[in-house]
């Protein structure tokens, strides 16, 4: 059996679209209708007029396009696939910073469960971080969960900035004396790193974006040699789009399991037995959307 060509005719006759993160495996990005960063995919999930949306990321995602189309069946081929970030922040927990700063606004980046976004105020992802903590009426931010993203924020802003002290494990991973060695190594390479990395790794940076971001560069720069600070696989998309530059993977630890748990075998079975299905509270749902809805509004 040909499961690309099964897919997408099961697909076609479901009248479902399947979304693909830009760090799942070249396959499931391949078969994918469309391929983006976390913002442009909640935006299509949105959007859409599919009846059934293939999530193939991890569980914060299909749950953030279960809540903005709660019309539309969301599906998570592989329910395992989480992000540990995003269970680093308790909806309670949050609460209680909360009351100790009632003044302040809570930002919740996306990579969240849907019941931390119920209780904040809006929500951001790594494409317009800089952007709603800059457009929030507030002087003082809670930024929940990532402490990396937050900080980054904090070199473009003049509020006050209360980080969460959540992170992405495999960002994380990537060290400063790694991307030292690398740039040693490739002297006129540009460094693009992600912005879920530690300080010190973005103090060395050239570029630091969104995946998105990192899409939108490769096409418009004439660098022939970009060392890549972020998951491994985006080294696949970055080639698609522009395979005449080198693109170097300082570290062999910039690898996301979670983001690898999908494969063309679970995702064909997840679509001919539509499972598993993605669903939020209604209550939860009601007050976490709008903080989804405000962001797209305000990234607009
Ligand atoms: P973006 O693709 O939105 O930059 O986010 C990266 C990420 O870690 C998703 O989990
Ligand atoms: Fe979560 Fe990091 Fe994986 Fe993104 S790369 S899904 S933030 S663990």
């Amino acid at each position: 059996m040909n499961l690309v060509h099964e897919i997408r005719e099961i697909a076609r006759k479901k009248n479902a679209i399947i979304l693909a993160h830009n760090y799942q495996r070249p396959e499931i990005q391949d078969v994918a209708d469309y391929r983006g960063d976390s913002l442009e995919l909640a935006r299509i999930a949105a959007d859409t007029k599919a009846e059934i949306i293939v999530f193939c990321g991890v569980h914060f995602m299909a749950e953030s396009a279960a809540m903005l189309s709660p019309e539309k069946k969301v599906i998570l081929p592989n329910p395992s696939a989480g992000c540990p970030m995003a269970n680093m922040a308790d909806a309670s927990d949050v609460c209680k910073l909360k009351q100790q700063h009632p003044n302040a606004a809570v930002v919740t980046y996306i990579n969240s469960t849907a019941a931390v976004k119920a209780v904040s105020d809006i929500c951001c992802t790594s494409a317009n971080a800089v952007k709603i903590v800059s457009a929030i009426d507030a002087e003082k931010i809670i930024f929940v969960p990532d402490k990396n993203l937050g900080n980054y924020v904090s070199r473009f802003v003049e509020k006050e900035i209360i980080l969460w002290e959540g992170f992405c494990p495999t960002h994380e991973h990537l060290t400063a004396r790694e991307l030292t060695d690398a740039r040693r190594k490739y002297p006129d390479a540009v460094v693009m790193v992600h912005p879920e990395c530690t300080a010190e790794v973005i103090d060395i940076a050239d570029e630091v974006r969104s995946t998105g971001g990192m899409i939108k560069f490769v096409k418009e720069t004439s660098a022939t040699q970009i060392i890549i600070g972020t998951e491994k696989e985006m080294i696949y998309r970055l080639k698609k789009e522009a395979p005449h530059i080198e693109y170097i993977l300082p570290s062999n630890a910039l690898v996301c399991p979670n983001m690898k748990k999908i494969n063309l075998h679970n995702l064909y079975d997840a679509l001919l037995k539509e499972e598993t299905v993605i669903t939020v509270d209604p209550d939860t749902r009601k007050r976490g959307v709008y903080c989804l809805e405000k962001m797209l509004e305000l990234s607009r």
